[in-house]
């Protein structure tokens, strides 16, 4: 993958940290955009300051903010083959609580972040034949009550991916991954990291027999973006140990 690059966005923590890890053990130029700039610095640091690791700190809601981002990278690397869209937020409270301003909050870094970044890559994915993966949730398919606007963002999500990779292709490939429960509390900046600690409960919810890993994603983002993957576009992957094929009567 020498030489290659991909713009990684909320990559400074979490699944992120992870796409990015994955990413640079793979031979990828990554480009880290994230609002957090403590965990930027930080992300930057437990990469050993790998020279192919560029962080940006990016609020990729903010059009003028991702535009230039974009920009930059595509100066710094000469080309942009892929994008995740990673960064995600969500707010779980009753609809009567919930304000109009979190909800616009939860739909614009979840939602518009995707159609920003397509927006302004395509011109440089359309060069390479590039690739777009965005990051979805089982939540898109299914919900536990008072989420309505991360659903709601998620199953946009989801929309937008088919609906991009129609107006996109055959230059540029879309698909989606759904992640399930995904373990991140050792991924994050360090007064935010907890040890992982999941009860003989939380692991048998899930047919795999264990909560997911970060690295679950990246591997099949890896793949999506490759091309091996060349004949998949507009998909949506549910990556979640089968937690979501799991009927439960209670
Ligand atoms: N962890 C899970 O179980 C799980 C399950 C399903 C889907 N997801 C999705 O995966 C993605 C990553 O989740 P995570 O659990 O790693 O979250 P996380 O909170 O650990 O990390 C998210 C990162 O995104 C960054 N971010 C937030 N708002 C941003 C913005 N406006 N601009 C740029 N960066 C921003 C944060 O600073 C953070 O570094 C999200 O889209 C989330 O909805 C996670």
């Amino acid at each position: 993958m020498k030489n290659k690059t991909v713009i990684i966005t909320g990559g400074a923590q979490g699944i992120g940290r992870g796409l990015v890890k994955s990413f640079l053990d793979e031979g990828w130029n990554v480009s880290a955009a994230d609002i957090d700039g403590e965990a930027g610095l930080e992300l930057v640091e437990v990469m050993k300051e790998d020279s192919r690791l560029s962080f940006f700190k990016c609020d990729v809601s903010a059009a003028m903010e991702t535009e230039k981002m974009v920009a930059d990278t595509a100066k710094k690397y000469g080309a942009i083959n892929a994008v995740i869209n990673n960064a995600g937020i969500g707010v779980n409270k009753n609809i009567l609580e919930l304000s109009i301003e979190e909800w616009n909050r939860v739909l614009a870094v979840n939602l518009t972040s995707v159609f920003l970044l397509a927006k302004f890559s395509r011109i440089h994915l359309e060069k390479n034949k590039g690739s777009i993966v965005n990051i979805a949730s089982t939540r898109a398919l299914m919900s536990e009550p008072n989420t309505e606007a991360y659903s709601a963002s998620k199953g946009g999500v989801m929309a937008l991916t088919h609906a991009l990779s129609v107006s996109l292709g055959p230059l540029i490939r879309v698909n989606c991954i759904s992640p399930g429960w995904i373990e991140v509390s050792d991924f994050k900046k360090k007064r935010d990291f907890k040890e992982p600690a999941h009860s003989e409960a939380d692991k048998n919810q899930h047919p795999a027999g264990r909560v997911g890993a970060p690295s679950d994603i990246a591997q099949l983002a890896l793949y999506l973006v490759s091309d091996k993957a060349g004949f998949i576009t507009g998909q949506n992957f549910v990556v979640d140990g089968g937690m979501t094929k799991r009927m439960i009567y209670v």
